[in-house]
């Protein structure tokens, strides 16, 4: 037996109809903020992603899935997809068409993480990116979309974590006074923050270990070190999001695990999710454009949902969306009944219902079963009477009762009995 690969997953048949249930309200929901869908490659050059993401983030440094291509490229699968977005804006070019861009995507992404709960090397998100403005109207309109989705799938609890990183001085200026403070104690840091104090120190923020946390605890905040631009942009954001009434939590240490982010940064958690507890996130990434050699600076903001936890909270909610069962069965007796079969399944799938029939030459019985174990509605018999009379037997497989009718009669009665 071959296996699939660690970290990836099937999703079959069963599950389905939740990812549908999630997949038509991400649709339906972005069209009601006006934000229309991209469509991006699965792989681009390694590149995209080195200089977007950040030579020291924990995704650059060990967790892209990076190959040589035949002709020697060095290609990348997509570990997320903001730098494709704006690899592609610049590349199609357009901002020339509009200087406001509303753009969602839907897709799977890979990451080369150690596998657990709600945690996979291939995971899908949705997302969207709001490029063109600066202003903090638009810091909120991106989080009310999320939110607004977030609402829509049914999840109902779950925290909005709010910070900012400010422009860039303020944050050369607040990683320089971090380091100077996490020096003093580097002994008693774990062994994965002492790496990260020269690499990626706002990192070390983030850490989950006890030891970490004591001494973060007492560390400078950025909120004390944002300059007056930043500061601004900040206290707008969060009196426009009082004023829609969106609920959120100051995180002084989100800090997020990607490079790009400046200015407001916010993350989505779920108490259903146990250690991956963060189902979303995004933030502001005003410097990108410049940074993939664009002639000038275009502020933008944007978020990702997790489609896989998001599914989890689902589940853990007890959420069960409709199976989408085959309507109607047709059995019958002799393999020469086949024509009348085929012409049956014919016209009700001409009429939208979804019809299906025994190929595997079983008996009547055993297609009995099977319409009952499939969940339709009604079971067409064609026996020997119904082809001698030119009828067909029609059983209600949810009462029981069954009813003979001449052709059309019986199929005029099946197709106006589940309309
Ligand atoms: P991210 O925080 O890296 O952000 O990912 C967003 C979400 O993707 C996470 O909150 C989580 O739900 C899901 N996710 C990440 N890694 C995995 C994994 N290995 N398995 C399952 N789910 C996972 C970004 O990707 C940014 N591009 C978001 C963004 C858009 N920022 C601005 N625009």
């Amino acid at each position: 037996m071959i296996n699939s690969v660690r970290g990836t997953k099937d999703i079959l048949p069963e599950e389905l109809p939740i990812w549908y249930f999630v997949e038509s309200t991400l649709r339906k929901v972005s069209q009601l903020y006006g934000f229309r869908e991209i469509r991006l490659p699965i792989f681009e050059k390694t590149e995209v992603f080195q200089r977007s993401i950040g030579e020291a983030t924990d995704i650059v440094n060990k967790e892209m899935y990076t190959f040589l291509d035949r002709g020697g490229e060095s290609i990348t699968l997509r570990p997320e997809l903001t730098a494709s977005v704006v690899r592609s804006v610049i590349m199609n070019n357009l901002l020339a068409e509009s200087p406001l861009l509303r753009l969602w995507y839907y897709g799977p992404l890979f990451r080369y993480e150690r596998p657990q709960k709600g945690r996979l090397r291939q995971f899908h998100q949705y997302g969207a990116e709001l490029i063109g403005s600066n202003n903090p109207e638009a810091d909120v309109e991106t989080i009310s979309l999320a939110i607004e989705i977030i609402k829509r799938l049914g999840i109902n609890e779950f925290s909005l974590l709010l910070n900012s990183l400010g422009n860039q001085k303020s944050r050369q200026r607040y990683k320089q006074i971090l380091v100077d403070y996490l020096k003093g104690q580097a002994q008693n840091l774990s062994k994965e923050s002492q790496e990260r104090l020269n690499r990626n120190p706002l990192r070390i923020l983030d850490s989950k270990d006890p030891q970490d946390i004591e001494i973060i605890k007492n560390s400078p905040l950025i909120h004390d070190y944002l300059d007056e631009e930043s500061r601004e942009h900040y206290v707008k954001t969060k009196e426009l999001l009082d004023s829609c009434n969106i609920k959120y939590i100051e995180t002084p240490n989100l800090v997020r695990g990607l490079d790009y982010y400046s200015h407001t940064v916010f993350e989505f958690q779920s108490p259903y999710l146990g250690a991956q507890d963060s189902f979303g996130g995004g933030g502001r990434y005003n410097e990108l454009f410049s940074q993939f050699g664009y002639k000038n600076d275009v502020p933008a903001i944007g978020f990702a949902l997790g489609i896989e936890r998001i599914i989890l909270i689902l589940q853990s909610q007890g959420f069960k969306p409709q199976r989408e069962n085959p309507k109607v069965y047709i059995a019958y007796n002799k393999p020469e009944y086949l024509t009348k079969v085929f012409e049956v399944s014919r016209i009700l799938r001409q009429n939208e219902i979804p019809t299906i029939f025994d190929l595997q030459k079983r008996s009547l019985k055993a297609q009995l079963k099977e319409a009952n174990k499939s969940g339709v509605i009604f079971a067409i018999i064609i026996g020997d009477d119904e082809v001698a009379n030119e009828t067909l037997s029609i059983k209600n497989m949810i009462d029981g009762t069954q009813v003979s009718h001449p052709f059309s009669i019986a199929i005029d009665y099946i197709i106006n009995s589940l309309k």
